[in-house]
């Protein structure tokens, strides 16, 4: 016997589905042609998550990183990790055409690597069929096929769309990892690499009132994909805020597009906050939430949090204690993928 799961969007379409006994939510949703945001499918990066809103369920697992007590308790599951025991409700807090378009597989040639930190280098693929189109919002992210092996990894787009055919990465160069040694040790113009997309639920919504960016660390990359895209259109006429913060001055990247960005777009500014700076450091020093502004949070805005996930643990535990305008959150967690 069945159960039927009503997954609710939030532009307010809704889709039906029938789950099997045994069947995971997600995979229902799929078999139904319903692509819900997905990463990890193992409970722990939280790119699945939704609003039970009535029924009952049976979660395998979720993580700590993925959901936080509170957030259990308040009827929060991971459809990745969610069995129906009997008909129920679900809300997703993204846009229905997110979940229309199926995941594809590129084939593409590095064009580009470049590394711009001490700890972080960009990665450049051009795609081998310029005239295919890749879909994907900016926020959004690929899986990238590290060349020579089996591996895949999860980036951030740091381009608004492919233009020529070319999408860019802003990646770290961890001191040993699959991908951080290819791109440290052998990454080369030339080689072949394959990436899939679009993935995740973490994209820029229309927006309607300012905007707070969070970036820890290269989880700038998706910030600089959404502010190509602003720029790309035409501007934003709403004010934007970009806190970006790092562990060393020396892992600081790309702010000299920031500094175009702010240039260009009419009300958008931003500053870096180094956790472990050097005495010769002359900006700000300690956690990225420090940087955040009393008078410009004071009034409705759209928080977008991404990086290392206690980074964006500690900007929702600020948000949440402070007196702050009515806010909208969306964040992207850079778990180990
Ligand atoms: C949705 C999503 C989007 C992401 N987008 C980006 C992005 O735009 N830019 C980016 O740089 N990264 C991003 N990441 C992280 C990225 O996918 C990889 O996990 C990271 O680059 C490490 O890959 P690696 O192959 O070099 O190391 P691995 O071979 O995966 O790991 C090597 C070792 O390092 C540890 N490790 C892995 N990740 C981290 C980490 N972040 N911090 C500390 N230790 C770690 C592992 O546990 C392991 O012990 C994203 C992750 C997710 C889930
Ligand atoms: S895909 Fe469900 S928690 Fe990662």
């Amino acid at each position: 016997m069945y159960h039927t799961a009503a997954i609710v969007f939030r532009d307010g379409a809704t889709r039906f589905i029938k789950v099997e006994p045994n069947e995971l939510l997600m995979d229902a949703a799929q078999r139904h042609g319903v692509n819900l945001p997905v990463d990890c499918r193992e409970g722990v990066c939280a790119t699945c998550r939704c609003l039970r809103e009535a029924g009952e369920v049976e979660v395998e697992y979720i993580d700590e990183e993925a959901l936080t007590e509170e957030e259990v308790q308040a009827g929060h599951v991971l459809a990745c990790q969610t069995r129906l025991k009997s008909s129920a409700s679900f809300y997703f807090d993204i846009d229905s055409n997110v979940c229309s378009v199926a995941t594809e597989i590129f084939a593409g040639t590095v064009s580009a690597v470049e590394q711009v930190s001490e700890g972080a280098a960009i990665l450049e693929v051009t795609l081998d069929d310029a005239g295919a189109a890749m879909h994907y919002l900016p926020g959004q992210y690929a899986r990238i096929q590290v060349p020579g092996t089996e591996e895949w990894r999860a980036y951030s787009f740091a381009t608004g769309k492919a233009r020529d055919g070319k999408v860019r990465f802003l990646i770290r160069l961890l001191p040993s990892g699959v991908m951080s040694d290819y791109l440290r040790d052998r990454a080369a113009v030339g080689d072949a690499i394959a990436l899939e997309a679009p993935f995740g639920a973490f994209y820029m919504r229309q927006i309607e009132r300012p905007l707070l960016m969070v970036a820890g660390g290269t989880g700038l990359s998706a910030f600089l994909g959404m502010l190509d895209e602003l720029v790309e259109q035409g501007g934003c006429d709403q004010p934007i805020r970009l806190c970006y913060g790092v562990n060393q001055e020396q892992d600081l990247s790309e702010l000299g597009r920031l500094a175009a960005f702010a240039d260009t777009l009419s009300d958008f500014a931003f500053e870096p906050i180094v956790m472990n700076a050097s005495e010769a450091w002359q900006g700000k020093r300690g956690v990225v939430c420090e940087l955040f502004d009393r008078d410009f949070l004071a009034q409705p805005f759209d928080a977008y949090l991404c990086g290392p996930p206690p980074m964006i643990e500690a900007s929702r535990h600020w948000l949440e204690k402070r007196e702050v305008g009515d806010y909208r959150l969306f964040f992207e967690k850079f778990v180990s993928s």
